[in-house]
């Protein structure tokens, strides 16, 4: 609809938009001052950025430089120096029908000025080629180590991945290679998992209230295979699907997002809850997405069409992750009983066995919820083994426990691990745990022994360098 807009709009450009009615006149000794890095861009960079710059710009439109805008996007140039009033650019934003940001409030009059006068005395572009600023800054040592916030086993257990804030680390976990840094545009990396053929890592996260990013990254060379935002906010945790041709993530926006790592291929979105949707899970089938969320709720749907099938259940607390098998689907949060669901008892809905008086409704929620023990405090993260015969699950507390899936009886429990535990993970067959920490550690135990057999910080850190002279 915004296309035939445009079309409207270059016949009629002087008459959109009326300069004389403007509150806010154009005045050329004010309109010097403005310089497009430090009042323009910061602009641009908060309120259009996160649509139009990337691997997939909407509408063609990329803001990252002025030569971008110059450039334009599928509807030509954004602006001619010196008519803000006829250009593109404003007429996205305060023309008659203005529509963007698109779905976001609009911008307040002193932006819009400052964009004005900007284009008004000449669009000049004042940044030097070092300012073209990448979205996040890696440092090359880290002062303080950073959480880590997710941990993945590669499928024949010889790499793990952390995520450390903006990047992923592969390290070799038989030491013989140094670790991998892979850079992300993403703030903070809320995900890391490996396809299941051992081919690619894929990396989930973005910028608050800005974007969603999914990165897929080839083992074999650490190149991007593809990348691109989803949404205008982060995006959580993530499951690969069976046939590892998409990962499913949850959003900010109460929507399960299914990302495909064909970057032509079109992602689906599936508004399922009212609030974060903070964990995804395909049932080991593919057919179907568990998804657990902070409205509390846990709901499966169909990965074909996106149909809820059951809400299974409204926990009394945020739901932070969970799992699913062929069988069961799990899920655990801030209430710290993790609880299973026996799939198809659940999606039967209510029916009726037996008859007259003797006719019981089936599928009550006591009939196919069981759950596991009570853990020591809230639950933070839970993962399955590779085989799915096993689930691990940490939290705010000094311990991990772990379970087999099928009667939800404890195998393992490790003690003294440094509290709190972001993340998890078990290997294929459920010999080795990961744990991602806070303090930002990991350590790699033996199970079911819990044997500590590794423990590392991911990233390089330093203190700064007069803690070092001053002893
Ligand atoms: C939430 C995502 C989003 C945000 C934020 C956003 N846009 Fe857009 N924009 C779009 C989409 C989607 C299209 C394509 C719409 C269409 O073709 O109908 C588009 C198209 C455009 C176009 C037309 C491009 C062309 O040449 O066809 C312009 C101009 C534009 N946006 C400017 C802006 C500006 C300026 C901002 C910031 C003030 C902004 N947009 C913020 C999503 C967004």
């Amino acid at each position: 609809m915004f296309r035939f807009l445009l079309v409207f709009v270059i016949v009629t450009t002087a008459a959109v938009i009326h300069a004389d009615d403007e509150p806010f006149a154009l005045d050329k000794e004010a309109a010097e001052k403005i310089s497009y890095r430090g009042d323009v861009w910061p602009i641009l960079k908060r309120h259009c950025w996160g649509c139009h710059s990337g691997g997939d710009t909407k509408g063609g439109l990329n803001v990252d430089t002025v030569a971008d805008m110059l450039k334009g996007g599928d509807g030509g140039t954004l602006f001619e120096a010196g008519k803000p009033d006829q250009s593109l650019l404003l007429e996205a934003i305060i023309g008659d029908e203005p529509e963007m940001p698109q779905k976001q409030p609009p911008l307040s009059a002193a932006k819009i000025q400052i964009l004005r006068q900007w284009i008004f005395a000449g669009a000049k572009d004042d940044s030097t080629p070092g300012d073209v600023e990448r979205a996040v800054h890696i440092p090359d040592t880290y002062r303080f180590a950073p959480a880590v916030t997710s941990v993945a086993f590669s499928p024949d257990g010889r790499l793990l991945a952390a995520a450390c804030r903006s990047e992923a680390v592969l390290i070799d976990l038989a030491g013989e290679q140094s670790p991998k840094r892979l850079p992300t545009e993403s703030d903070l990396l809320s995900h890391v998992e490996f396809s299941s053929d051992g081919k690619l890592l894929a990396t989930i996260g973005g910028s608050p209230a800005n974007y969603g990013e999914v990165r897929f990254f080839n083992l074999a060379d650490g190149a991007v295979v593809s990348s691109r935002r989803v949404g205008h906010d982060t995006l959580f945790r993530a499951s690969f699907a069976p046939d590892n041709k998409a990962i499913a993530a949850g959003g900010a926006d109460g929507a399960a997002h299914v990302i495909p790592v064909d970057p032509k291929a079109e992602v689906r979105s599936f508004d399922l809850h009212s609030d974060w949707v903070m964990d995804v899970a395909y049932t080991v089938d593919g057919k179907m997405l568990v998804t657990g969320g902070r409205d509390k709720a846990i709901k499966v749907c169909s990965v074909e069409t996106g149909e809820l099938l059951r809400s299974v259940d409204g926990s009394t607390e945020l739901i932070s992750s969970v799992a699913a098998d062929g069988q069961f689907a799990i899920g655990a949060g801030k209430a710290s009983i993790p609880i299973s669901y026996e799939l198809t008892i659940a999606l039967k809905g209510v029916e009726v066995s037996g008859a007259g008086n003797g006719a019981r409704p089936i599928s009550t929620r006591a009939q196919y919820a069981k759950n596991f023990e009570t853990q020591p405090g809230e639950i933070l993260d839970l993962a399955t083994s590779g085989d799915r015969k096993l689930v691990a699950i940490a939290g705010a507390y000094g311990d991990v426990r772990i379970y087999k899936m099928a009667d939800r009886q404890r195998i393992a429990l490790i003690g003294n691990v440094p509290a709190p535990i972001y993340s998890v993970a078990l290997n294929a067959d459920g010999t080795r745990l990961a744990i991602g920490s806070k303090k930002g550690e990991v350590q790699i135990y033996e199970l079911p022994a819990g044997k500590l057999v590794k423990s590392l910080v991911p990233v390089p850190v330093a203190p700064p360098a007069e803690a070092v002279t001053a002893q």
